[in-house]
């Protein structure tokens, strides 16, 4: 590691420090602190996950770093302070905040992602800029924690966020991990593949949530991975779920009753349609029936195809005759 680096991360860890510390132990931090007990984060997750909170102050850190003896224009490099237009002077980049510190595969902090407490407080998370220790296309949150647990369960658990992961965690569910709301990308699809090829992609049942998840099943399964998707009630992310119904209740109903692929499809497919109507019912069931004619193995076919003809009482035969035209069409 250049000497440049290695300054980055010492300070990164300083701060992480500093801003864990303003969270637990001061009375400036008491009030981000209620914000996180309300929210139904524990203690045991805030010291795990070393969360922080960041001061209102514009050059709180500024002066830590400076009587440090870090240099600021590194530490600007580093993200954790920005340089005032034409001046050479320097404010704090994250003021107010809940501060989640973001480790790379070594546990080392490369990052920030700052909360705001205040709904006005835009944009609700800021992060650290990309820089030369953090490149967000290639971190997945918590994968540091999480690997070890994904290797021996060969099961990776992917979230959207921080809660998410958290919660999870709290469920006992120590395999999870996130892209931290980009979307999944080919470098993250290979850090994952270190370790297993079985993933739940566990995102948001928002209509973002499901575009994603539908973009990152099809990009695992391109890899050759085995995917499932947990769905909650619509509206719901993982965190919002564990807090209303449990824990038990999420790893029970939501993860252990996560759908196969195809399943998901069926539902993806009806979002926004209206069955009722025969034109859209005969559109969506051509849409399934493609679907399965993607499949590999014949007895999965046969499967949906029954799962079909069954929900909307069509004979089987008449799937059947339809998927093997659909078939050698595509050849
Ligand atoms: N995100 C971000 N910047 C934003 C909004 C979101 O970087 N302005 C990232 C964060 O990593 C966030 C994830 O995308 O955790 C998922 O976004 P969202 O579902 O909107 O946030 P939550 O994780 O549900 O945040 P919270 O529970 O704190 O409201
Ligand atoms: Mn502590
Ligand atoms: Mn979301
Ligand atoms: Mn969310
Ligand atoms: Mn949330």
């Amino acid at each position: 590691v250049n000497s440049e680096k290695k300054q980055m991360l010492e300070a990164h860890e300083l701060l992480q420090k500093f801003y864990h510390h303003l969270l637990v132990n001061t009375k400036e931090g008491q009030n981000a602190l209620e914000y996180l007990v309300d929210r139904g984060f524990t203690l045991d997750s805030i010291e795990k996950f070393q969360i922080g909170y960041s001061l209102p102050s514009w050059d709180f850190v500024v002066k830590l770093l400076q009587k440090r003896g870090f240099s600021l224009s590194l530490m600007e490099k580093a993200g954790l302070i920005i340089q005032k237009e034409n001046s050479d002077s320097y404010f704090d980049r994250f003021r107010n905040r809940i501060m989640f510190p973001i480790q790379n595969s070594k546990g080392e902090t490369i990052a920030f992602a700052g909360r705001s407490i205040e709904k006005e407080d835009q944009p609700k998370y800021l992060n650290s800029p990309e820089t030369e220790l953090f490149n967000k296309s290639n971190v997945l949150y918590n994968f540091f924690r999480a690997k070890s647990f994904i290797k021996k369960q060969q099961q990776a658990i992917l979230f959207e966020g921080f809660a998410d992961v958290i919660s999870a965690d709290k469920a006992e569910l120590y395999n999870g991990i996130a892209t931290m709301g980009t979307s999944l990308t080919e470098q993250h699809v290979q850090l994952i593949r270190r370790m297993t090829d079985t993933i739940i992609i566990c995102y948001d049942s928002d209509f973002a949530g499901t575009e994603a998840a539908y973009r990152a099943a099809n990009m695992l399964t391109d890899h050759h991975c085995q995917i499932r998707i947990a769905r909650m009630p619509e509206g719901f992310d993982p965190d919002e779920y564990i807090k209303k119904y449990g824990s038990e209740k999420f790893r029970q109903e939501i993860i252990a009753g996560s759908l196969t692929f195809m399943a998901f499809k069926m539902e993806y497919h009806r979002l926004g349609k209206k069955l009722q109507n025969e034109g859209e019912k005969l559109r969506y069931i051509e849409k399934i029936i493609e679907e399965i004619t993607n499949l590999d193995k014949a007895v999965e076919r046969d499967h949906y195809l029954r799962q079909l003809a069954d929900e909307f009482s069509i004979s089987l035969d008449a799937l059947k005759q339809q998927q093997q035209q659909m078939y050698y069409a595509k050849k």
